[in-house]
């Protein structure tokens, strides 16, 4: 049976490591949706056309460590926000979520676009400065060269073009249940999740 969990959220928030947890706790597939915006970002960095990048994507193909520095995700961004971009990448989630054994997809417009009517919904939050340091130790423990301020800027950036755009903004789904992660640890806020999705089942 098909049994969708729709994980949203800002940069950083700890969506991933949340997505990561619940799904290998219940056996639910996995996608991080914003490694298919990534590949295209990363396509767009090296001269493809973003709708082109789009079209041409092969979700089997996405190197999520590769994909995961501090360009190619305003690249991401950038292109996250044209309309046919996120068309093209519509029916893969769809096809994804509804994938029979379960699924959890996380991203910015789950809940509310790619699965309005997801068993569950979560929206995963933190304060920037907490979301920003996160990145930061993740940055620099990959060996990147940056700093604190630079990342914390980044992470703004990226957060007022996602929540700005047009087309499905990065906003809560109005039955999302929302966990706040700034004063939680890891495991607390997985903690949490799980309960959510149990309660749910
Ligand atoms: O890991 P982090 O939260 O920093 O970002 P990400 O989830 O990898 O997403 C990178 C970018 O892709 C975001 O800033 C969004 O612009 C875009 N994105 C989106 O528009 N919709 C999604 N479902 C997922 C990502």
């Amino acid at each position: 049976m098909a049994f969708t969990v729709a994980i949203d959220g800002p940069a950083a928030a700890g969506k991933g490591t949340i997505s990561k947890a619940v799904a290998a706790h219940f056996g639910f597939a996995h996608l991080d949706t914003g490694l298919l915006y990534r590949a295209v970002g990363a396509r767009v960095l090296a001269g493809a056309d973003p709708v082109q990048a789009a079209l041409a994507l092969d979700a089997s193909e996405l190197d999520g460590d590769a994909l995961r520095t501090a360009a190619i995700a305003q690249a991401a961004s950038h292109a996250a926000a044209i309309p046919d971009v996120r068309a093209a990448l519509v029916d893969f989630q769809r096809a994804f979520a509804a994938r029979k054994g379960g699924a959890v997809l996380d991203g910015r417009d789950i809940g509310t676009v790619i699965c309005p009517d997801a068993d569950v919904k979560l929206f995963i939050t933190a304060s920037a400065e907490v979301r920003a340091q996160r990145r930061f130790d993740e940055l620099t423990g990959k060996g990147a060269a940056t700093d604190y301020a630079t990342v914390l800027a980044d992470v703004k950036a990226r957060d007022e073009r996602d929540s700005s755009r047009a087309t499905a903004p990065l906003v809560a789904a109005d039955n999302a249940v929302l966990i706040d992660t700034s004063d939680l640890s890891i495991d607390a806020a997985v903690a949490q999740a799980i309960k959510v999705v149990q309660a749910a089942r």
